[in-house]
């Protein structure tokens, strides 16, 4: 039975959160052709084992990837442990297609974790339901599988069983060996041409029951009932015991937020890439600019969601440099203004034309994204509750402006901001408006 009060309790800390790295490395990194690569092209297990003998990422220090997220104003990170390809990053006892067997040879999801509990962030773990290695694992007629096409492996017989005996084994090591988990983050469930994996299909009552004793306060996505497609039961007026903590929309934010089908706010929490890709591309330079992610940060809190924002590492273990330079810029506008993130969420009030507003009880944090010719409107604000309003970068007083230029506008509230030079801060300038309680 799905514990509701459980679950708010558990997620306290995840909805001041609201802004968190995802990290997705692994052999993927060398061929850098995006960690679907050998779903993508159909490669054959001997193409890709080259890798494992290669794997040995000389620039690899955990710390500094921590770092920047601290830095960029992240308040938790979350880690592919093991992707679709079936590679681990961890030092599993149940299989040798893992970091520690290569030249890397390193226990790295440890160093991982290690790294970014020491930065003070919450941590979590991407573990795949998918595997492209395990022999028993779906191969012919599989709808993602490398070789489903293969009509050669027809009639080799699988003991699906016993792959979900090896997940659920993967699981509990992770649960047992890396100490606590703040979340996990199952991916993912499909179904069609006859074929169902979800829910049930990963025995998944059991695996929560299982994660749960082990890891008590962990936070879990949406996808052992579904992928980025679809809410699953949490959505509806009854969640099964597996539904997860939140919704996980992939590359979108939910135009209006999410509410369950009873009208309560549902927690979600939008993952997206910074170029196109998760995995290491090293040809997709189409980055988005830490303006765009600093805006799209801000239209998540004013819907009550969380953005989760990728970074690829390559094959010697770098963040790429863009996304470096993306992440400092992101943290110092977060540096100024983090306030009107952390801890805060939806208004109440209409999106104001001119900007957004996220809220932290009698707090209002007005973004302005869009310069006025003269004083600037504040829509939507309750004029004669206002108790004073400040550029929160600089702690300075806005005078709300009352004059006969704004004087035919009586419920209008207005400050005066700049001259001709424009905002102060083009991307995003933030008042912090404190109202009477
Ligand atoms: C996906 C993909 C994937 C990525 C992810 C992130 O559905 O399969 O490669 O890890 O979800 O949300």
């Amino acid at each position: 039975m799905f514990d509701r009060e459980a679950h708010e309790k558990r997620t306290c800390w995840y909805r001041q959160a609201r802004f968190g790295m995802f990290i997705h490395w692994g052999l993927y990194a060398i061929p850098a052709r995006g960690e679907w690569v050998r779903s993508d092209e159909k490669m054959p297990e001997e193409e890709y084992l080259p890798f494992f003998g290669e794997f040995d990422p000389v620039n690899f220090d955990a710390r500094r990837w921590a770092r920047a997220a601290r830095k960029a104003g992240m308040k938790y990170m979350v880690f592919t442990a093991k992707h679709h390809d079936g590679f681990c990053l961890f030092d599993s006892a149940l299989t040798d297609f893992k970091s520690t067997n290569t030249p890397c040879g390193r226990d790295i999801v440890r160093e991982v974790l290690d790294a970014f509990r020491a930065e003070g962030l919450r941590v979590g773990l991407y573990y795949s339901l998918l595997d492209w290695h395990y022999p028993d694992y779906p191969h012919y007629g599989d709808r993602y599988h490398p070789l489903r096409d293969d009509s050669r492996e027809r009639d080799i017989p699988r003991d699906f069983d016993r792959y979900l005996d090896y997940m659920h084994g993967q699981v509990r090591e992770l649960c047992t060996n890396y100490g606590k988990l703040d979340i996990l983050w199952f991916d993912f469930s499909y179904k069609g041409d006859g074929q169902d994996m979800t829910g049930e299909t990963w025995r998944a009552a059991e695996l929560v029951h299982m994660v749960r004793s082990l890891q008590p306060e962990v936070i879990l996505d949406n996808r052992l009932e579904v992928s980025g497609e679809g809410f699953g039961s949490l959505a509806t007026a009854v969640p099964s015991d597996y539904c997860g903590d939140f919704v996980s929309p992939e590359q979108i934010i939910p135009p209006q937020g999410l509410r369950d089908e009873e009208g309560r706010e549902l927690l979600w929490e939008a993952c997206v890439t910074m170029n196109d890709h998760w995995g290491y591309c090293s040809s997709d330079k189409n980055y988005k600019s830490a303006a765009t992610l600093i805006r799209r940060l801000v239209e998540c809190v004013s819907k009550n969601g969380n953005l989760l924002l990728n970074v690829g590492p390559d094959a010697r273990g770098n963040i790429p440099a863009e996304a470096m330079d993306i992440l400092s810029q992101i943290g110092s506008w977060m540096g100024a203004n983090g306030e009107s993130i952390w801890g805060c969420g939806g208004s109440g009030l209409p999106k104001p034309e001119n900007g957004r507003i996220t809220r932290r009880g009698d707090v209002l944090y007005y973004h302005i994204l869009e310069d006025a010719l003269g004083c600037i409107p504040l829509y939507g604000i309750p004029k004669d509750k206002v108790k004073s309003v400040r550029l929160l970068a600089d702690g300075s007083e806005r005078k709300l402006q009352a004059d006969w230029i704004t004087g035919n506008y009586p419920d209008m509230a207005f400050v005066k901001i700049s001259a001709a030079a424009g905002l102060p801060d083009e991307t995003d300038t933030v008042l912090k408006i404190c109202l009477e309680s």
